[in-house]
């Protein structure tokens, strides 16, 4: 009986237990679905077994006590591609202590009254989302916070003083922000606080908090590229449990401070990137735990601490500071050094003889100092060295023997030191090998024919020694080869002509050695080459033909040698910035478009018209056929001519118009326009000729362009004839229509449609028209617009066409306000452009302002001239300036002026700053209609357009891509 009621009593009490939790659990359960079915966003259906048959503790991302079955976490961080607010509602579940949504796609700003449901949690981790806005007060305190990860999110505004509350918070992460308001001082009442983690938070600012001391138990503390500024407060000195301090990148000044001394414990302390100034004090001895210093970039002054060098290191980095005197010989005592970074200081002496004995070095850099004497003969004792820089010093003596077994190494720069003696020949033959300069030394002997097992090498460069011997045809085996500089040395003997099989090559400089022979003929192969440079050799044979035929090749020296032979036309085609072939034994007739100055010295060319060339030999029997054909062509010319004068009544005995071309019906005739050109209809007046408006009978209103002086252009009538045809047939919404073409004897016309609204350059600089490019949104569609009609001239017509006269006068205007490009009075087709003879003058090819400078020393108009042109226009666009304005200083243009404001102004709008930009937009532009990104990007588009190689050049088809942002992809 007993037994039984005693039973009952338990039965009834499980029961209740039951009741209770169940109705816990189910209440719980209840809160999760609602917030999943309200709230989140699971396109990769993660939460699919949230169901009721299911238990909420065997969910996903559910954890529940063991024993109790209470939810005691919620955890998305393995799923990510949930999205949603900020789930605050999962805290209404009283038991909830860890709530992890890391790496989703979570949103929005967080809600003050969403945030402060989750006061119980103790680890909230809500980084790698996509939340902005502040991150709200701790309110009510969040007393059992122990670990907090806000980083990877774009939060702004200050950090919460009310998180120096959680007084048991032990981990606080708060990287890649954009908190502003600096590190609050109550941050310095967390005692429990082991690690703050705060990088990459480029507005933080402010100083570091001055009693950081406090917090004893801190071991990590990052807090780099966050716009610190002030001095490290002594109180560094008690964080007695540090291991890892990391300041870098930051704007702080003044000195370390002693107490840093005491810091027994730490392991890494990184203080590079700062404006810290004064001697690094000598108290490093007891820091024996320290295994990386790093205090580069700095205007730190004095010596290398002995305390410092003789510490056990693994990377000691004091780079770019003024650091002088000696290297102390304790830190060749070091065991585990493997990184040395010295360089840029004003170190002297001689280095340390047993570096590299004692350790496994891997990176030796001490370039940019006054060391002297020899190189440490061990550095690749342990077989470990992989870059090896002394550069500018004044080291010498040799490279010490044990460099030729030293297979680890693969970047090694010894320029510009006395080193002498011959490079040990293992040394060329490492299949590691990437990457050796040795230039300006007094290195002899040669190089060996073992250099093909550099099979990696992308760059050798050793002009300005006393090498000799042939070049040995090992070489040719260095098929990832890039730059090869081996001028101003000895080198004699043929050039090998299995160079040509280096595909990538990119340059080579071979000049002022004692080279015979001839330029290898079959160079098509060298597709990257923008650079060669042959000069000063005793070169002999002829140019390639092939030559003319690089792509990218833009420089090219043959001077001084005994080239013999015509110069290739096909040189002509080059885009070359720099072309030298004078002093050779070169003849023949000088093609047109070469830069005269480039062919001196060489007394056998001619030229029929350019000086001071004598004049060529004229071939008899090409003359009489010329002469017979030409003869044909004019009897043929003058019958059409009488025909004409017969046929023609308006003209008849006087003005003779002949018809060249009409390339639509329109059902007007020629005449018809012609006998409008009088003065008064004149509406522009333009290098190449006047424009006049004239209305047809038919009411129809076309512009004419009547061109200057027929008899100056030497340009045929086929010739204009083929332009005609060819600028006709193009069609494009963003080019003016030619509707036809007309050839009088002393004047030639073009006739286009009539645009509405007069030129960009007028709208932009006259008196604009009702305001009308007032809005920023208007002057970008036009930017577009011009883009892709040149785009379309360049790369869809066939032939493409060169317009020569990109400009904002040359942009007109419909009566929409949308762009046509316009005025090809200069136009070219590149075929055109490339069959040029020697007859035609080269006429000048665009206008002041928008000209590209490589026109100035090459006389060669190619696309990318269009490119510059157009950069120049889109500048105008933005800051309303005429490229000559009269605003601008003498020797000052938009392109300069643009340029210098882009690159004194290092703040970008990414970062906050307008400033650079506010200074240069248009100030009529209106201020409500400023799109300070996209300004931005197509001001970085004309500097892209504008850079003075056209090699650097976008395509006009890249510029519409860049202009309409294609690149952009999402950060995620
Ligand atoms: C619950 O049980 C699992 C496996 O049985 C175990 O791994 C886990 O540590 C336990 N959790 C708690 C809170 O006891
Ligand atoms: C903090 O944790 C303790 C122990 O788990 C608990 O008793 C207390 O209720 C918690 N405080 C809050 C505000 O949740
Ligand atoms: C977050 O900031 C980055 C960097 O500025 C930006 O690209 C991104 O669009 C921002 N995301 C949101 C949601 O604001």
């Amino acid at each position: 009986m007993a037994t039984t009621s005693y039973l009952n009593l338990i039965s009834l009490f499980l029961s209740f237990t039951f009741a209770a939790v169940a109705s816990s659990s189910t209440r719980d359960a209840a809160i999760l679905l609602r917030v999943k079915n309200s709230q989140l966003d699971d396109p990769g259906s993660f939460l699919n077994n949230w169901i009721d048959s299911i238990p909420p503790c065997n969910w996903n991302g559910i954890t529940c006590d063991n024993r109790t079955h209470e939810i005691l976490a919620v955890d998305f961080s393995e799923f990510g591609t949930l999205a949603g607010p900020f789930p605050g509602d999962f805290c209404r579940i009283q038991t909830l202590r860890h709530l992890n949504i890391a790496g989703n796609y979570f949103n929005g700003s967080i809600s003050p009254s969403s945030f402060s449901l989750c006061s119980q949690i103790t680890v909230l981790n809500i980084s790698d989302n996509v939340f902005v806005g502040k991150l709200p007060e701790f309110e009510p305190r969040f007393v059992n916070l122990t670990v907090l990860d806000v980083s990877y999110n774009n939060f702004t505004g200050e950090i919460p003083a009310s998180v120096g509350e959680s007084l048991l918070l032990q981990v606080f992460h708060l990287s890649s922000n954009f908190f502003s308001g600096g590190v609050p001082e109550s941050l310095t009442n967390l005692t429990e606080l082991t690690e703050f983690v705060a990088p990459e938070n480029q507005f933080l600012s402010g100083p570091l908090p001055e009693n950081i001391g406090r917090l004893k138990k801190l071991q990590i503390f990052r807090i780099s590229s966050t716009n610190l500024s002030g001095e490290i407060p002594d109180s560094i000195g008690d964080l007695s449990s540090i291991k890892s301090i990391d300041l870098s990148t930051n704007s702080l000044t003044g000195g370390i401070p002693d107490s840093i001394g005491r810091l027994k414990g730490i392991e890494h302390l990184w203080l590079y990137d700062n404006h810290f100034s004064g001697e690094l004090p000598d108290v490093f001895s007891n820091l024996t735990s320290l295994l990386q210093f790093d205090a580069s970039l700095n205007n730190f002054t004095g010596k290398l601490p002995s305390s410092l060098a003789g510490l056990n290191l693994q990377s000691l980095a004091v780079n770019d500071n003024q650091l002088e005197g000696e290297i102390p010989t304790v830190l060749s005592s070091n065991t585990i050094l493997t990184q040395l970074k010295l360089f840029n200081n004003k170190f002297s002496g001689t280095l340390p003889e047993n570096l590299g004995k004692n350790s496994d070095l891997e990176e030796f850099d001490v370039s940019g100092n006054q060391f002297e004497g020899p190189l440490p003969p061990n550095l690749c004792y342990k077989k470990k060295l992989q870059k090896f820089t002394c550069f500018n010093n004044r080291l010498s003596g040799g490279i010490p023997a044990s460099m030729a077994d030293c297979k680890s190494v693969d970047y090694v720069r010894v320029s510009n030191n006395e080193l002498s003696g011959e490079i040990p020949a293992g040394f060329w033959s490492s299949s590691v090998l990437q990457y050796i300069d040795a230039s300006n030394n007094r290195f002899q002997g040669s190089i060996p024919d073992s250099i093909s097992k550099s099979r990696n090498i992308i760059k050798i460069a050793i002009s300005g020694n006393g090498f000799s011997g042939d070049l040995p045809a090992g070489i040719c085996s260095l098929q990832e080869i890039v730059e090869i500089d081996f001028g101003n040395n000895q080198f004699s003997g043929e050039l090998p002509s299995c160079l040509t099989n280096l595909k990538k090559l990119e340059k080579i400089d071979l000049q002022s050695n004692k080279f015979t022979g001839g330029i290898p003929n079959a160079v098509s192969s060298w597709s990257y080459l923008s650079s060669l440079n042959l000069s000063n050799n005793m070169l002999t044979g002829e140019i390639p033909n092939q030559i003319g035929n690089l792509p990218v090749l833009n420089y090219l020296d043959l001077s001084g040698n005994s080239l013999s032979g015509k110069i290739p036309t096909s040189l002509t085609k080059l885009r070359l910035n720099i072309l030298n072939i004078s002093n050779n034994n070169l003849e023949g007739k000088v093609p047109i478009g070469l830069d005269v100055s480039s062919l001196t010295g060489n007394p056998k060319l001619c030229s029929p018209d350019l000086k001071p060339f004598p004049r060529c030999r004229k071939t008899r029997s090409i003359s009489y056929w010329l002469v017979g054909i030409l003869s044909a062509v004019a009897f043929f010319l003058i019958v059409s001519l009488i025909w004409l004068l017969v046929k023609t009544p308006l003209f008849r005995g006087s003005k003779r118009l002949w018809k060249i071309t009409s390339f639509q019906r329109l059902g007007f005739k020629e005449q018809d326009v012609m006998v409008s050109l009088a003065e008064s209809n004149v509406i522009g007046m333009g290098g190449s000729g006047k424009v006049y408006r004239v209305t047809l009978k038919t009411g129809q209103t076309v512009a004419v362009k009547k061109l200057f002086g027929v008899h100056e252009s030497s340009e045929t009538e086929a010739e204009f004839l083929a332009e005609m045809e060819t600028l006709g047939r193009i069609r494009h919404k963003n080019i003016v229509k030619l509707l036809f073409g007309s050839v009088g004897e002393d004047f030639r016309a073009l006739v286009y449609e009539y645009m509405e609204n007069g030129s960009l350059g007028d709208m932009l600089h006259e008196d604009p028209k009702g305001g009308f490019l007032l809005d920023w949104g208007k002057r970008f569609e036009i930017g577009l617009g011009a883009a892709q009609g040149l785009a379309y001239l360049h790369h869809d017509c066939v032939p493409g066409i060169v317009h020569r006269d990109v400009k904002s006068n040359n942009i007109l205007l419909d009566e929409e306000f949308r762009p046509r490009v316009a005025d090809f009075g200069l136009a070219k087709t590149m075929q055109i452009e490339a069959k040029e003879s020697d007859g035609s003058m080269s006429r000048v090819a665009g206008s002041y302002g928008y000209i590209a400078p490589e026109y100035a020393y090459t006389m060669k108009i190619t696309e990318k001239s269009d490119v510059y042109s157009f950069g120049v226009v889109l500048m105008e666009l933005v800051t309303g300036k005429r490229p000559n304005d009269s605003s601008f200083d003498e020797n000052m243009d938009i392109v300069k002026w643009v340029t210098a404001s882009a690159l004194s102004s290092p703040e970008k709008l990414s970062d906050g700053g307008l400033t650079y930009l506010d200074q240069l937009i248009d100030p009529k532009m209106n201020p409500l209609s400023r799109d300070y990104e996209e300004i931005e990007r197509v001001l970085n588009v004309a500097l892209q357009c504008t850079a003075a190689f056209p090699i650097n050049r976008p395509s006009m088809r890249k510029v519409v891509e860049l202009l309409k942002n294609h690149s952009t992809t999402p950060s995620k």
